[in-house]
């Protein structure tokens, strides 16, 4: 059906009715299909009457990574369905084929939710949280809680065919006439926690040192490493970071905002070099190869441990690299 314009000037008043009671029809049955596109056919069965589990979600991505996780595997363990807010699904959704249906919001608004606080690692509790409508808070960074299902993680965090295409002709353009190269995703946080670090939990981010110990690992292991650095602190990696051997590639755009591309260059790499913060866990996470850390990056009495706790943190395989202290040392007075 099609409203022809060049009619109107022959309208009358019942075919003006005619007409604003179609569009009317038609603006109701396209929120209705957006809606159904958008939330994806699952949400169409909504009913109050069942178990709902869901997330409140953070700011950023690799928090709502984990928030997603945590959410989707206690939901498991407990044996109820889990659900996402609009908000969690925006992000995650435009970047990965996430599967948990989407409450909308309008719903989410009526329902009076139990609050329920994660902490920082997976806990027995945890095996039997009860309630009708629970919605997870906290940010745990740990894979103790869904580690033993990590195939269905990695499922949800299936990137879509058009990231995973342009990251893996990116990189492939990167490697030239090189061959057999091993691809070595590095993730340099700076940012804020340059300064909170220091300030806020007695602890330090990574130095010079430590990024080249571990590209120097990697030089030592593979034939044609090919470093492939982001960061939200560009002009210090290329001022810090020494590309002698002409293997490092300044990458990424660092654009805190829209942080797809960022994390799919490092999500396709072969392994991992990673400092500190979510984003680089997870970017590890999925990539599944040899990953290095920066760990004990806090002096003990930091406030942090009470919240974080390094084996919880980073896998057991992964390899940790110790963090010079010095600097924070020396502003407590000479203390240790
Ligand atoms: C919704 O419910 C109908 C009827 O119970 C069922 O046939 C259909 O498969 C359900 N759809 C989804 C996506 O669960
Ligand atoms: C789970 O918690 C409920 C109350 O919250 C309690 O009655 C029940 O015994 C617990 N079950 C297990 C297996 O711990
Ligand atoms: C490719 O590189 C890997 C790791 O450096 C090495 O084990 C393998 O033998 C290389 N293959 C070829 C064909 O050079
Ligand atoms: C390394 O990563 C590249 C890019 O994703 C991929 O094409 C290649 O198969 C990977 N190599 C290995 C040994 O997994
Ligand atoms: C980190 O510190 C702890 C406690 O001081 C120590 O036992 C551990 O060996 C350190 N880790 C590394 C990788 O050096």
């Amino acid at each position: 059906m099609k409203v022809h314009l060049s009619t109107m000037g022959t309208i009358s008043v019942m075919s003006i009715i005619v007409i604003f009671s179609y569009f009317y029809y038609f603006n109701k049955r396209l929120a209705v299909t957006l809606t159904r596109s958008y939330y994806g056919e699952r949400s169409t069965n909504f009913s109050l009457d069942t178990v709902i589990w869901t997330a409140h979600p953070s700011s950023r991505l690799g928090n709502k990574m984990g928030e997603y996780a945590v959410l989707y595997a206690l939901a498991k363990i407990n044996g109820h369905k889990a659900y996402v807010l609009p908000q969690m699904h925006n992000e995650l959704g435009k970047i990965f084929k996430i599967s948990l249906p989407v409450i909308p919001q309008k719903v989410a608004d009526s329902i009076n939710w139990r609050r329920y606080t994660i902490k920082d690692w997976m806990s027995p509790e945890y095996f039997n949280i009860s309630g009708q409508y629970v919605k997870l808070f906290g940010s745990p960074c740990s894979w103790t809680f869904y580690h033993h299902i990590r195939d269905e993680i990695l499922q949800e965090f299936t990137f879509h065919d058009s990231i995973k295409n342009e990251a893996n002709s990116y990189l492939e353009r990167l490697r030239r006439h090189k061959v057999n190269v091993t691809y070595i995703g590095v993730h340099v946080r700076r940012g804020d926690y340059v300064s909170v670090m220091p300030k806020e939990r007695k602890g330090v981010v990574a130095d010079k040192n430590y990024l080249q110990k571990a590209m120097d690992y990697f030089r030592q292991k593979y034939d044609n490493p090919l470093f492939v650095v982001t960061s939200n602190g560009m002009d210090w990696c290329k001022k810090n970071i020494k590309n002698s051997l002409g293997d490092v590639y300044f990458v990424g755009d660092g654009k805190e905002g829209s942080p797809a591309r960022d994390f799919a260059l490092l999500a396709h790499c072969n392994h991992t070099i990673m400092t500190i913060g979510t984003f680089g866990y997870w970017a590890a996470y999925l990539v599944g190869g040899e990953t290095i850390y920066l760990t004990n990056f806090t002096l003990p009495d930091s406030p942090y441990l009470k919240i974080f706790k390094y084996e919880a943190a980073f896998l057991p395989e992964w390899i940790g690299i110790p963090a010079d202290l010095s600097p924070v040392i020396g502003k407590q007075g000479g203390a240790l």
